[in-house]
């Protein structure tokens, strides 16, 4: 049965490359990109990037933890085309066509999970069931940080989070499907994670996670 959500835009080339193209100017991302730096230990030996786009997370992840291996995943031909020139030559990383909303596959025991910007594209159902799937992947002290798109506070901050973006509300990207912060951290916990918390935020931008005890 397919089950790719019908707004999913990201298997067109032309909204990857908007994205890649305003990837670097989004307000603050490289704040909520150091927290989670903080929060992948340097030793993790296997990191598993759900909706990598072109690696741009693994890629910073690699740089303090070079003998990491890992694994970036997405479903857009475009991205992938990206984040395997990216890697080209890097035999430590290897690059994997998935569509979030089927099954995780099985690439073996994960000791860092990330994700930046992609989980809510997913109907919430999903991600819920995503949440599980990586913490069955998970080694115990395993760590899940996603860097996320959360839904506004109120129109007054959305309309703010729009104004630093320098969008409209007519750019905005009818591949969203997000979720308030407050019931994911609730669904970690049910889950099992411990160590659960938004780790930072700005507007729309939240870092969630949790450790696999
Ligand atoms: C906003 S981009 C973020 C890319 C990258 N993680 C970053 O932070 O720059 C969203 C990414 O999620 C991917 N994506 C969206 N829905 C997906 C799905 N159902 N399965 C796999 N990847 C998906 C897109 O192809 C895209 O690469």
């Amino acid at each position: 049965m397919e089950k790719q959500s019908k707004l999913n835009e990201y298997t067109t080339a032309a909204h990857a490359l908007k994205y890649l193209a305003l990837a670097d100017g989004i307000p603050h991302r490289t704040e909520g990109e150091a927290v989670l730096l903080e929060f992948v230990p340097r030793d993790v030996r296997r990191i598993l990037d759900l909706g990598t786009g072109d690696g741009r997370l693994l890629a910073l992840l690699r740089v303090e933890r070079p003998d990491s291996d890992g694994f970036a995943v997405d479903f857009s031909p475009t991205m992938l085309a990206a984040a395997r020139e990216r890697f080209r030559g890097d035999s430590r990383v290897r690059v994997v066509e998935h569509n979030l909303e089927e099954r995780l596959p099985d690439l073996g025991p994960m000791d860092a999970v990330v994700s930046s910007f992609a989980i809510h594209h997913c109907p919430d159902p999903r991600k819920r069931e995503l949440y599980e799937e990586i913490y069955a992947r998970l080694v115990p002290g395993g760590v899940f940080c996603n860097l996320e798109h959360v839904c506004p506070g109120s129109p007054g901050l959305h309309a703010r989070f729009l104004k630093a973006l320098g969008i409209t509300e007519a750019d905005e990207d009818p591949s969203n499907q997000l979720m308030e912060v407050r019931p994911q951290l609730q669904w970690l916990r049910e889950i099992g994670f411990v160590d659960v918390d938004c780790h930072w935020k700005w507007l729309e931008l939240a870092l969630i996670g949790g450790v696999k005890p």
